[in-house]
């Protein structure tokens, strides 16, 4: 197996001194990926070199992330310390003492006494069935109400202070949301994990973001070729296919996804893509560590902004809502319809 050694790797470096490995692997095995076959990626990506894991409560295969951990660290592939992981509390655990809760369940799953990195998933406490159709509607789902979130994330801030987390953030919020989180919080997150690609660079929320002190995560970074056909949309591009893309993957005689990846990490951010396949997770940390791109080529890929969303969150919004465009605030308020 190829092995690319981990300090060639470039990092991003949290305001609290947290190191972030620019690439991790994604571990959202959706409806193709079980959870067997994503715990297997992710031994495969650490013996490859990968340092970085992108941890989810509601992926539900945090317990076979786990024992695969065990073993590495059994093995003495890698240890515990030289290992960032990162947690995401779910949607139902938005609760008075659910975060602890949900932490300890993740501690135990992942068979560790620390993450490195715990987010809030979603900034809404809507449940709703894994794999339930876009139409789906929760009868309890409510518009984003701030006084709720901030005692979600006070329990993560209670978290880092009492150490089971190092580092705390947040996940799928916009501008005008996290304006209210960073007025009011005591610790302020850390880190922003955000959906980015080439088609969707969310300009104002990174410069927002980088601005406050933040480290970007970018999820998606291929543009999520693989997401369920229920996800996808008929004006939803496709990154990968894109000819600027594909002319810059040609050039340097790699697969697009390459071209996708570096971009992000020279643009700024770190990126978690998954991947199932030994071929894919090699040349992805490969790209990470060892394309550079030129200022023409990070300029040319700047111009291939679509604007163009995949992880629309429909399954998030509140009856009466209009369509997913609530969800982002996209006039610059919280919308509440
Ligand atoms: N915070 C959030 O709300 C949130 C939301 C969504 C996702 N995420 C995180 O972000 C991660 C990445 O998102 P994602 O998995 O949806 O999308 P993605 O990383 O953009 O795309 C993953 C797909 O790309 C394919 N792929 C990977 N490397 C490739 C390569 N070199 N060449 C060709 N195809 C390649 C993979 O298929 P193969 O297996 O065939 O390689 C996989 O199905 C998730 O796994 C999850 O950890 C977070």
């Amino acid at each position: 197996m190829s092995f690319i050694d981990p300090a060639k790797v470039p990092f991003f470096t949290t305001v609290s001194g947290g190191k972030i490995p620019a690439i991790g692997i994604g571990t959202f095995g959706s409806d193709h990926a079980s959870a067997d076959e994503v715990a297997a990626a992710v031994k495969i990506a650490v013996k490859s070199g990968y340092r970085h894991i992108d941890c989810a409560e509601v992926y539900g295969n945090e317990a076979e992330i786990g024992n695969v951990l065990n073993e590495l660290y059994q093995e003495k592939v890698v240890r515990r310390e030289d290992l960032w992981l990162t947690g995401k509390v779910w949607n139902n655990h938005h609760g008075d003492g659910d975060i602890l809760i949900a932490c300890a369940n993740t501690l135990k799953n992942l068979r560790t006494d620390y993450l490195d990195l715990m987010l809030i998933h979603w900034p809404f406490p809507n449940f709703h069935p894994p794999k339930c159709s876009v139409e789906s509607r929760s009868p309890d789902a409510r518009p984003y109400i701030h006084e709720e979130f901030m005692r979600a994330y006070r329990q993560l801030e209670r978290l880092k202070l009492a150490g089971l987390v190092r580092h705390i953030g947040i996940s799928n919020v916009t501008v005008p949301k996290l304006k209210l989180i960073l007025r009011d919080a005591l610790i302020k997150p850390e880190v922003n994990e955000m959906e980015l690609h080439p088609h969707f660079q969310q300009e104002e929320l990174y410069q927002f973001s980088r601005d406050n002190g933040m480290v970007i995560i970018g999820y998606c970074p291929l543009g999520s070729p693989n997401r369920p056909e229920r996800d996808k949309t008929a004006d939803d591009t496709v990154d990968m296919t894109d000819p600027v893309i594909v002319e810059i993957a040609r050039k340097y005689n790699v697969h697009p996804a390459a071209i996708c990846i570096r971009w992000a990490i020279q643009r700024g951010n770190v990126v978690i893509p998954m991947s199932t396949k030994e071929r894919n997770i090699q040349s992805n940390l490969a790209a990470a560590a060892e394309l550079k791109l030129s200022d023409a080529e990070m300029t040319a890929i700047a111009g291939i902004d679509r604007n163009c969303r995949l992880v629309k969150g429909h399954v998030f919004l509140w009856e009466g809502a209009k369509d997913y465009h609530s969800l982002w605030d996209e006039d610059g308020v919280i919308c509440k319809n």
